[in-house]
């Protein structure tokens, strides 16, 4: 008889023991739920590729977040899905566009409860598509980009958003809004930058969520999915430009870069769960190939496990539902 002196297995043998040797443990106040909003009345719109999440009305969002309040999340960030859309995306910076108007609404229907971010970019408002304006031969022109970013900055300020998701990837978008909002009075907004977001394939359900005109790819902004090292640059870099907080992006596929960028900043760093994340365990749970339940809360207590203080993610109200029926 072999008889180990060393049992790891000693603290997993109760469920009692396995509670208070537990490392980390998941609370509603670090989710984020990612939202859509719509341009226009009726009813919320499912996506297809997403089943539960919906392309809210600003009146069904409004009753969404007030449940995501209740439900004691740390807070929402509002996506728009305008009717129109153009070169400069005007609507981005229209105070009565729809992300602007929604801003206004839902930060006026929850208060304090949670913190209402917006996300900070033209992709949704340009009729090609892409993240920021197209110089004359086509590219993503970057400085000029810049320019629009400060004014839906100020915009999306006004409009009452906490915190301002910097999504476009354009070098310089950090310090440049920073500034602007300085400028301009609004010092207390917050700047959440994402810092390493990598031109991933696992956006793909959130193009149908928004109904993105993009044609071709994001490749010549967005971060290569083979280089670490440049992910954890982006983020010392975004720190020093005057970022509140940092973001890696895809989650579940770059875990290693949050490990890193975890261990190296000085502010918080937030992980987003992203569409495809999401879709890819719908879709298996629906086929009855995986336990979804178990799948959502291991996926987003592995993205804490490496390094996230917060996470952004589709199941946000539902996750902190069942956290809440354990207490
Ligand atoms: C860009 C933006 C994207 C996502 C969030 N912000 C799409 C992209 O870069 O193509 C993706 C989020 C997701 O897939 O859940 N504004």
């Amino acid at each position: 008889m072999i008889t180990p002196v060393i049992r790891p297995r000693r603290l997993r043998s109760t469920p009692a023991l396995r509670r208070l040797a537990s490392e980390i443990r998941l609370h509603p106040s670090e989710l984020v739920l990612p939202m859509f909003v719509r341009e226009g009345n009726g009813d919320p719109l499912p996506i297809q590729s997403m089943p539960g999440v919906v392309q809210h009305t600003i009146d069904s969002a409004r009753r969404a977040v007030t449940e995501a309040a209740e439900a004691g999340i740390g807070g929402v960030m509002l996506f728009g899905v305008p009717a129109v859309r153009d070169a400069v995306g005007s609507g981005a910076t229209d105070p009565d566009g729809i992300l602007n108007a929604a801003t206004r609404a839902l930060a006026a229907e929850v208060g304090d409860a949670l913190v209402v971010q917006t996300d900070l970019c033209l992709d949704e408002f340009t009729d090609h598509g892409h993240c920021g304006l197209l110089a004359v031969d086509g590219s993503v022109d970057n400085d000029s980009t810049l320019e629009r970013y400060c004014e839906m900055a100020l915009v999306q300020a006004a409009s009452g958003s906490q915190l301002l998701g910097l999504s476009g990837m354009m070098d310089g978008q950090v310090a440049a809004v920073r500034r602007a909002l300085d400028l301009n009075g609004y010092v207390d907004t917050a700047v959440l930058a994402y810092s390493a977001k990598y031109a991933s394939a696992f956006y793909g359900p959130f193009r149908d969520a928004v109904e993105s005109t993009l044609e071709g790819d994001r490749r010549s902004y967005q971060l290569d999915p083979a280089n670490r090292r440049e992910g954890v640059r982006e983020a010392l870099l975004d720190i020093q430009e005057g970022a509140d907080v940092v973001m890696v992006k895809p989650a579940g596929s770059y875990l290693d870069v949050l490990a890193e960028v975890a261990a190296v900043s000085a502010i918080p760093v937030w992980a987003y769960q992203v569409s495809g994340e999401y879709a890819m365990i719908e879709a298996a749970a629906a086929h009855g190939w995986i336990d979804r339940r178990r799948a959502v809360e291991e996926s987003v207590l592995s993205i804490r496990r490496a390094g996230a203080d917060a996470v952004l993610t589709y199941w946000a109200v539902e996750l902190a539902t069942w956290l809440n029926e354990r207490q």
